[in-house]
């Protein structure tokens, strides 16, 4: 049987780096983590910065293969925005999140500077991922903005136009993913939260999809929260949730 990989990144959402650095190690260490990737999120990296993230996920969990989702979500001018980008390559996130509002060109020198300090650091380039509309949201809110397309189609103009802009993915709800997956193609990476577990609570995500129905609609990677960490056994919890998306050797 074919295996695949695990799509599973948790969202390690608190900013007690002891606590941090305990669930890291719970689920990530190991010949077989149970999950594939950690994400950290702008609370922790403005709290901690990078020694932050250096003592929390240290090398020799990162040897295990676990991903990491650094999501900053940059959003400035081209040049602030590849500035930030600089200081953080040295770190080998697997993915950075930028807001693709911020424009092609904001989003192209992103892309050309993870490509450059990736080679100065002898790192693999980051995976840039571009935030869309957030879901936050609604159409009042875009309007109050001046933009009157309605969010679904300006969740698909802004991921077009991050592909184009040399972006490797998006960030996107479950309810996304089919016209994402059809729009931008198959190699186009889709990052999806609001996913909840058969029969597990939903917390506020209103519309959250099962592991399983988003990895069927085209889902690359699932942000998966609370659902683990405040399980009474997180390692277990991931295990269970990487099942359920398809993983069949955790
Ligand atoms: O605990 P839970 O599984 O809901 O956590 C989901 C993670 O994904 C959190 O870090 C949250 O900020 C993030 N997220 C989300 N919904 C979005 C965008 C991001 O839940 N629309």
């Amino acid at each position: 049987m074919r295996t695949r990989s695990n799509p599973i990144y948790c969202a390690v959402d608190t900013v007690d780096l002891s606590e941090a650095a305990k669930l890291i190690r719970t689920i990530a260490e190991g010949s077989r983590p149970a999950v594939g990737g950690i994400k950290l999120g702008l609370e922790f990296f403005l709290a901690h910065g990078a020694p932050g993230v250096r003592y929390a996920f240290p090398a020799p969990v990162r040897a295990t293969g676990v991903g990491f989702f650094l999501d900053l979500k940059l959003h400035d001018i081209p040049n602030t925005v590849a500035g930030g980008i600089r200081a953080v390559v040295e770190l080998a996130p697997t993915f950075i999140t930028i807001h693709a509002s911020g424009g092609r060109e904001m989003m192209k020198a992103a892309v050309e500077e993870a490509g450059a300090q990736a080679a100065k650091y002898n790192v693999p380039r980051p995976k840039l991922l571009g935030v869309t509309v957030l879901t936050s949201l609604d159409r009042a809110d875009l309007e109050a903005t001046g933009v009157s397309a309605n969010p679904s189609d300006q969740v698909l103009r802004l991921a077009v136009l991050a592909r184009e802009a040399g972006l490797d993915g998006a960030i996107c709800s479950p309810h996304e993913i089919a016209a994402l997956r059809k729009h931008c193609g198959p190699d186009f990476v889709l990052m999806v939260p609001g996913i909840r577990p058969v029969g597990s609570a939903a917390n506020d995500q209103k519309r959250a999809m099962t592991p399983r129905q988003a990895v069927d609609l085209g889902a690359t990677n699932l942000v998966v929260g609370r659902p683990i960490y405040q399980a009474a056994d997180p390692r277990a919890a991931a295990e269970a949730i990487a099942r359920e998306a398809g993983v069949n050797d955790v």
